[in-house]
């Protein structure tokens, strides 16, 4: 897939990942329920992951799920806050439901997730088609703010919570091609860089009972699914404790849980945080053929001291090493990709400069870039001044998309000539007679179809490329 950019984001997602922020729900339910929810999910995977708790909850309480708006009882959509134009599009969508509703006046809307927690009960003010606002820790009481509303009163629980994590939900893989999962292994974050809204909207980081994971993980497997994908805002910060206190686990240990489940299952996780991704999971990694050879590993800027300001805790140097030690211990095959922000306050043209000699350095796959966009109520917020001119930003941005597009195609080119495993998740977006499949470094591969099918491991021959898609032949 061919990366599509539009100034503010680079698309690099596999079709499985752009097909899960796709915002619409895939699959119904379609059981014989009396009342119906459409839910669309915006933002990180972890909401995607969210919204298939709050489909379960729902469920539970006499909901199927649609994929038609004009069906449903209920509409919720679950925000995120991260940058400016996540929160207007969600605005823009809230406009459009009006006219449902002005259709069907005794639909609900909800609004979830990151924006409903930030905003708070102002959200009831200011978007006067919103009935419920709910918060990410509070999905548990929905049931009971239905009531409220279906009552003829508004309903708001944004409470924040310490020990939340929906561990003993059972999830509807709404946004699952029935070959890849989502499985949240904590929330919250603790890292407080001064450009996110994260810690503000998800609180408190917490970890996830380990033993909860690695039975969803199995009952994953039960149900023919053959890869999981662990998720966190800061995965390498896991760690959980038994109650009595017996036994402790951190990601390391998490990582060979998960993949001891099933030798066939491919486990992958994201994000990982530079300052405290171990060589104790990178030895994890290389140990077990199934986790995946692949980390997103932002990096947020390539300047010291912009890293500083961020708070990013780390610095150049401490960075490149991390990247060093991935490349001593599992070789120069192993995906990178990253994150990162143009135009951050006070940053200057040398130190965007070094943003791209960092990105040489690295040679990542692929990355997620953006403008640096400020957020109410964040420390850079607060303390810095937002004085990069938006033309100075989206020319950086530009310039850091364009040094992608060069590392991609070069690390692309270094696949052409080799055998890849390749699990196949389904049909290429262009034709039916070609399937699309990852391979271990996440890269998406296409071939024709011959007698394959999703769900199927194949070993490809990629003779060509683009900057974002290996093409090649499955080979028996
Ligand atoms: N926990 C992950 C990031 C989650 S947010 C990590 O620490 O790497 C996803 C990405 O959005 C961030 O990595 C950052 O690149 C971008 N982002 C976050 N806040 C932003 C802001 N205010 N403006 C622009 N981009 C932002
Ligand atoms: Fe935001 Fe930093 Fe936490 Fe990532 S680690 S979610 S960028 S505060
Ligand atoms: Fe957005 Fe919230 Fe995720 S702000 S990126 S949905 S944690």
């Amino acid at each position: 897939m061919d990366p599509i950019v539009d100034l503010d984001f680079i698309d690099n997602r596999t079709p499985e990942q752009a097909a899960a922020c796709d915002t619409k729900v895939t699959e119904e339910t379609n059981t014989g329920k009396t009342r119906k929810l459409y839910i669309e999910s915006y933002g990180c995977q972890m909401n995607f992951s969210d919204s298939e708790i709050v489909s379960s909850i729902m469920f539970e309480q006499g909901f199927d799920t649609t994929s038609d708006i004009e069906q449903a009882d209920l509409v919720f959509l679950n925000t995120c806050s991260i940058r400016e134009k996540a929160e207007q599009t969600v605005r823009n969508r809230l406009g459009q439901i009006n006219y449902y509703k002005k259709k069907k006046p005794e639909m609900m809307v909800g609004v979830l997730g990151c924006m409903a927690e930030r905003l708070k009960k102002s959200l009831l003010e200011e978007e006067k088609i919103v009935d419920l606002v709910v918060g990410p820790d509070a999905y548990r009481d929905l049931p009971n703010l239905i009531n409220e509303v279906d009552g003829g009163q508004k309903a708001v629980n944004v409470l924040l919570s310490r020990e939340e994590t929906y561990a003993d939900i059972n999830p509807i893989r709404l946004n699952s091609n029935g070959v890849s999962a989502f499985v949240s292994i904590m929330r919250g974050c603790d890292n407080m860089c001064s450009f996110c809204v994260v810690p503000f909207t998800r609180g408190r980081e917490r970890s996830r009972d380990a033993y909860s994971i690695v039975r969803e993980a199995e009952a994953l497997v039960a149900q023919g699914y053959k890869e999981v994908t662990l998720l966190g805002q800061n995965v390498d910060s896991y760690k959980w404790a038994s109650e009595d206190g017996s036994e402790s686990v951190n990601f390391a240990q998490l990582l060979e849980k998960v993949a001891l489940v099933d030798p066939n299952l491919r486990v992958r996780f994201s994000t990982s945080h530079p300052k405290d991704i171990t060589d104790e999971v990178l030895y994890t990694m290389k140990k077990y053929d199934n986790i995946c050879k692949y980390i997103h590993l932002p990096a947020q800027s390539g300047n010291s001291r912009v890293l500083e300001l961020m708070n990013r805790t780390y610095d150049r140097e401490w960075y490149l090493n991390r990247v060093d030690a991935i490349r001593s211990i599992l070789g120069e095959d192993c995906g990178i990709s990253s994150d990162m922000i143009a135009g951050f306050c006070t940053e200057t043209e040398v130190e965007h400069q070094d943003t791209l000699t960092l990105m040489d350095y690295v040679q990542y796959d692929y990355s997620y870039m953006f403008f640096y966009s400020e957020r109410p109520g964040t420390l850079a917020a607060r303390k810095l001044e937002d004085d990069i001119p938006l033309e100075v930003k989206k020319r950086r941005l530009a310039e850091i998309i364009e040094k992608q597009r060069e590392t991609s195609l070069n690390r692309n080119k270094r696949d052409v000539g080799r055998v890849h495993k390749v699990l196949v998740e389904g049909f290429s977006k262009k034709s039916n007679e070609q399937l699309s499949g990852r391979n271990d470094q996440n890269k998406v591969v296409i071939f024709d179809k011959k007698h394959y099918k999703k769900g199927d491991y194949v070993n490809v021959f990629v003779h060509d490329c683009s900057v974002g898609t290996l093409f090649g032949e499955a080979v028996d």
